[in-house]
């Protein structure tokens, strides 16, 4: 699978779930923001409500993002919406709702050279329906070429591969995997599909580990990077992309103008 047409020979800036520094983190200002900032793209998670709607949200609660509590597993869709993560991150966002990827993707779906939805899912071996309401919705859109799907759940990836061999996959990882017995257990399934890039974590970056990634073909696209000196460094080892809370002083850092 080729991804040129995406990166271009670019190192990418993504907003990590949207212009998080800035705006409620995952939610549609967030994005919308990020490209207004001129992002090339925004890093989002997603799961499953009680009633079958795709969501877009970090954690498995809503406790950190709003002020309610419990699993959004639990919640229906329709639960989610009375919530208000907008009015927890500052009154300037107040009446801001958690999105469905539907509602993301008419948004800003058009907007961006790369979208990376994160299924977040600890399932192993029965899945909730999260990769196939994925497919569906990346369908819907016909984002296909403009969409990476990533997972720490080697797992996820596997079921999301074979609903839709078409998308790009990353498997993402927060240490040195290889340095670990279940690092390489879990790099061990994934060398049962096919995937196009490694999403570690930017301390485990240095210029070997990027000469050994490109020469085995993956694309690295690290997180999160709001530092600039750090920023600078990994665009000179040749990161694919960059994503960040912070879009607007990475692309000033990286590109040299405020996009
Ligand atoms: O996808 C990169 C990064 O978002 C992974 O960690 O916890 O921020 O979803 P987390
Ligand atoms: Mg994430």
């Amino acid at each position: 699978m080729n991804l040129d047409h995406i990166y271009q020979g670019q190192t990418l800036i993504l907003g990590h779930r949207g212009a998080s520094a800035y705006a409620p983190m995952n939610t549609i200002p967030a994005f919308e923001l990020a490209v207004q900032q001129g992002a090339d793209g925004v890093e989002l998670d997603v799961h499953l409500s009680k009633d079958g709607h795709l969501i877009v949200l970090h954690d498995f609660t809503v406790d950190h993002t709003t002020v309610s509590t419990g699993y959004a597993k639990d919640m229906t869709l329709a639960q989610l919406k009375e919530l208000d993560p907008g009015n927890k991150f500052s009154t300037a966002f107040a009446g801001t709702r958690i999105p469905t990827l539907d509602e993301v993707f008419e948004a800003v779906g058009q907007n961006f050279r790369l979208i990376n939805i994160e299924i977040k899912s600890v399932n192993i071996e029965n899945t909730d329906g999260v990769e196939q309401a994925t497919a569906d919705c990346i369908q819907r859109h016909n984002l296909q070429n403009s969409v990476i799907i990533s997972s720490f759940n080697p797992y996820a990836l596997h079921r999301f591969r074979a609903i839709m061999p078409e998308v790009a996959i990353g498997y993402l990882y927060e240490s040195d995997t290889t340095h670990t017995p279940a690092g390489n257990v879990a790099l061990a399934l994934m060398d049962g599909i096919s995937y196009q890039a490694r999403h570690p974590h930017h301390a485990i970056i240095d210029a070997a580990y990027m000469e050994s990634a490109h020469s085995n073909g993956y694309r690295i696209n690290t997180w999160t990077v709001n530092d600039p000196a750090r920023a600078l460094e990994l665009q000179r080892i040749g990161v694919d992309a960059i994503i960040t809370d912070k879009p607007d002083l990475m692309i000033e850092t990286l590109r040299g103008a405020v996009g």
